[in-house]
């Protein structure tokens, strides 16, 4: 299999002003892509995100890629080759709005494989989620742990999963599927109800309020730096085979009490944290299997867990205007 290089390419990032997508952007740049377009409805995205992108030329269409005409005049006017898909709606939306979260996961995808079989562009790297899997049935969960999704966001997320690999099927199609557990680091959404944990820990400390932990604080999940997946993204990019999915984790499963006391540590709180009631559908426990990832590239970037967290504290104090 040869597959175009990132460098001198012309690449869409669909939901590019998010949180891993920006973080993608910045590596494509690094990594000399020839350009670099982003789609974003900036439904949680900002513009602020892609500020440094833009500042190296990015471009950036505030656009919804539900709709097949946005994406088709994007895709023809830059004449993209390859395409990252990280559109989403939050987890935490679905509990509010579960078939729009749904029909996001899958329409905007929908839209990109439809396009790829009519050959827009030759190479789409779609995101999936941890989430996908539901609750452990086995630990670490490898690529081939059944999908039991337990929200509507999940559902989402597993059959455009399975979607893209008919597709691939079917038409041939140079698609593949990377499937990243519970991302952190600066630019997580820390406002209102979508926020992530780390990120809202963060806020309500520097807001003095008190920290909160849903349940008994026992839930794991396999924590990654937000850059490390993008570095390790583009490591799998070259190698990774058409219609094949591989988990970006890292193997480093912590607790939510441990995120929420390392977060509290790391900001020298001594104030109490709150036990709150458990939230529904909640996974109770990830570990992804890095057998996979390891057999495709070898060892990858792992920034330690108490690293991150300071970048992160870092990020949202100067976001709010605390330091
Ligand atoms: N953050 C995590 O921990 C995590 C873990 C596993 C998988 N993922 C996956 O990685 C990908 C990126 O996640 P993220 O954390 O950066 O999420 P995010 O919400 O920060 O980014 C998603 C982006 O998609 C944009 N968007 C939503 N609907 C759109 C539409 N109709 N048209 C155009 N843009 C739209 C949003 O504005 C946002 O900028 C997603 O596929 C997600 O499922 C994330």
């Amino acid at each position: 299999m040869k597959r175009q290089s990132i460098k001198n390419s012309t690449i869409l990032i669909v939901g590019g002003a998010g949180f891993i997508g920006s973080h993608l952007v910045d590596q494509l740049i690094a990594e000399e892509a020839k350009q670099v377009v982003i789609i974003d409805n900036l439904f949680i995205g900002t513009k602020d995100n892609l500020n440094h992108a833009l500042n190296k030329g990015a471009i950036l269409h505030v656009d919804n890629a539900e709709n097949q005409e946005a994406l088709t005049y994007i895709i023809e006017k830059y004449d993209i080759d390859i395409v990252f898909n990280c559109a989403t709606k939050p987890l935490n939306y679905s509990f509010m709005n579960p078939a729009n979260t749904f029909l996001t996961n899958v329409l905007v995808l929908k839209n990109l494989l439809e396009l790829q079989r009519k050959n827009s562009f030759q190479t789409l790297c779609h995101f999936s989620s941890s989430e996908a899997y539901g609750s452990a049935q086995y630990q670490p969960m490898d690529e081939g742990h059944p999908l039991i999704p337990l929200t509507t966001y999940a559902a989402g997320k597993a059959s455009a999963d399975l979607m893209l690999q008919s597709y691939v099927r079917m038409f041939d199609l140079d698609a593949f599927i990377v499937r990243p557990f519970n991302n952190y680091g600066p630019r997580q959404n820390f406002e209102g109800e979508m926020a992530g944990v780390i990120p809202l820990t963060i806020k309500k400390i520097l807001d003095g309020s008190t920290p909160e932990i849903h349940g008994d604080g026992k839930q794991t999940r396999d924590y990654i730096y937000v850059q490390d997946t993008a570095h390790i993204v583009l490591k799998v990019f070259p190698v990774i085979p058409p219609g094949e999915c591989v988990n970006i984790t890292t193997d480093q499963q912590t607790d939510i009490k441990t995120v929420v006391e390392t977060v509290a540590d790391s900001m020298k709180y001594k104030g109490t944290i709150l036990k709150r009631t458990a939230r529904k559908a909640d996974v109770q426990s990830h570990r992804g299997s890095v057998k996979k990832l390891a057999d495709m590239v070898g060892q990858t970037q792992k920034t330690p867990f108490k690293d991150g967290i300071l970048n992160t504290v870092d990020w949202v104090k100067k976001v709010k205007g605390n330091s």
